[in-house]
């Protein structure tokens, strides 16, 4: 991982995904305060209080290269994604690995987005940041969320207990984890999701 490196703004064909910041407030209270969105989070919306006291922690924990962004298309704000070091109660605090997450309002679901986020999130974990894994946690019946992890490219790994303080239907299903390592995106990813080559670059015949 590259120590002390900031947040970078990153595009895809659609997003532009900008390091959080607190210009974002008014869309993550608007985002966090559908509880259908976080039926699988906390089963219920956040209030603008509680969103900005996790807003005021994610821009602390920001650190070499990893946090939050937000992700836009044509000015608009479309939700939220995440490639943050290991910080849940189920996630050893392994160096060079990060947790990927992303929340989208529900006017923007099933377009496409989140796993065109999430795929330049994983490219840029790899490609740019130096990491061996990157894993995604979320409860066994999400299935959105799951079927956002595979289309990644990430794979299942474990099925988990996790304590809540509110029960959460569903939770008696336990969670899962899904993870793909630097190896593997190499392998199977690495030719599709790098840079074009240089256009002007033409090889040798010499040999
Ligand atoms: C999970 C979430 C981000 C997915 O966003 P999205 O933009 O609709 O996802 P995409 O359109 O990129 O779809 C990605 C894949 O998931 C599949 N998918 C999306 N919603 C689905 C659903 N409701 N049921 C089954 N599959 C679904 C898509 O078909 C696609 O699969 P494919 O690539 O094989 O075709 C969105 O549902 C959400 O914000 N949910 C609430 C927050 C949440 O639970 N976040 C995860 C917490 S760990």
């Amino acid at each position: 991982m590259v120590n002390g490196m900031s947040q970078a703004a990153l595009r895809t064909d659609r997003l532009e995904l900008a390091p959080l910041s607190e210009d974002h407030l008014p869309f993550l209270v608007d985002l966090n305060s559908d509880a259908v969105v976080h039926r699988f989070l906390f089963h219920r919306g956040l209030t603008a209080e509680e969103t900005e006291e996790r807003l005021r922690r994610a821009l602390a924990a920001a650190a070499d290269g990893l946090g939050q962004w937000i992700g836009s298309s044509d000015g608009e704000p479309i939700g939220l994604w995440m490639l943050q070091p290991p910080h849940g109660p189920s996630q050893p605090r392994v160096p060079d690995e990060a947790d990927l997450g992303y929340r989208l309002p529900q006017r923007y679901w099933r377009q496409g987005y989140a796993s065109e986020g999430a795929r330049e999130l994983v490219r840029h974990g790899f490609e740019d940041l130096g990491l061996t894994r990157i894993f995604a946690q979320t409860m066994a019946v999400n299935q959105p969320s799951r079927a956002t992890m595979a289309s990644v490219g990430l794979k299942f790994v474990r099925i988990f207990a996790e304590e809540y303080d509110v029960p959460i239907p569903g939770q008696e299903q336990g969670e899962v984890e899904y993870d793909v390592t630097r190896e593997r995106w190499l392998t199977e990813f690495g030719g599709r999701h790098l840079h074009d080559p240089d256009p002007t670059y033409t090889q040798s015949t010499d040999d």
